[in-house]
């Protein structure tokens, strides 16, 4: 038998440490959050993107009775980041959550689904994507490419 240990890398930056790009869309994530559906869970996620146009996006997560049916905010905006700007690849991309009620934000991390989202959209553009997600303690994480959240991801039909 061989181990085989995977490393992948993540920054975390306390909030002074974060571009002003990088701030304007945690604020912007933030804002959309407000508006999330989430009348099931009670947890409230927002998420913005820049494209490589400079173009920001954002959305939030949108939930269902019938709860498979509901959507993740980051599915959700990089679905119609595809539908609207196909030409136009996604860079930078931030996510937050909050729990309906509370003041402090919530640790957050982009579920498998999304992961995997967000490497065909990596796959797509031939670019990968730097994620920024709000820890509760106010740092931000920085990653930067899907493979640094999702090794051994699904990748090839013909593999
Ligand atoms: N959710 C997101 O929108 N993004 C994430 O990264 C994690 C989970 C949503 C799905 C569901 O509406 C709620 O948060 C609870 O899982």
């Amino acid at each position: 038998m061989k181990k085989i240990n995977l490393t992948t890398e993540i920054e975390e930056l306390i909030p002074e440490e974060l571009e002003a790009m990088e701030k304007l869309l945690i604020d912007r994530a933030k804002e959309v959050s407000k508006r999330a559906y989430a009348p099931y869970s009670g947890f409230h996620v927002g998420a913005a993107v820049l494209l490589e146009n400079g173009e920001i996006l954002q959305s939030s997560n949108q939930e269902n009775v019938s709860f498979p049916t509901g959507v993740c905010a980051e599915r959700l905006l990089l679905g119609y980041a595809g539908a609207n700007y196909p030409d136009s690849p996604p860079t930078l991309l931030a996510i937050v959550a909050q729990r309906a009620g509370e003041e402090i934000w919530a640790g957050v991390s982009p579920c498998g689904v999304c992961r995997q989202t967000i490497n065909e959209v990596e796959n797509r553009f031939e670019k990968p994507i730097t994620m920024l997600i709000l820890c509760s303690n106010g740092n931000v994480m920085r990653i930067k490419g899907i493979s640094n959240l999702l090794p051994l991801k699904f990748d090839d039909l013909n593999t």
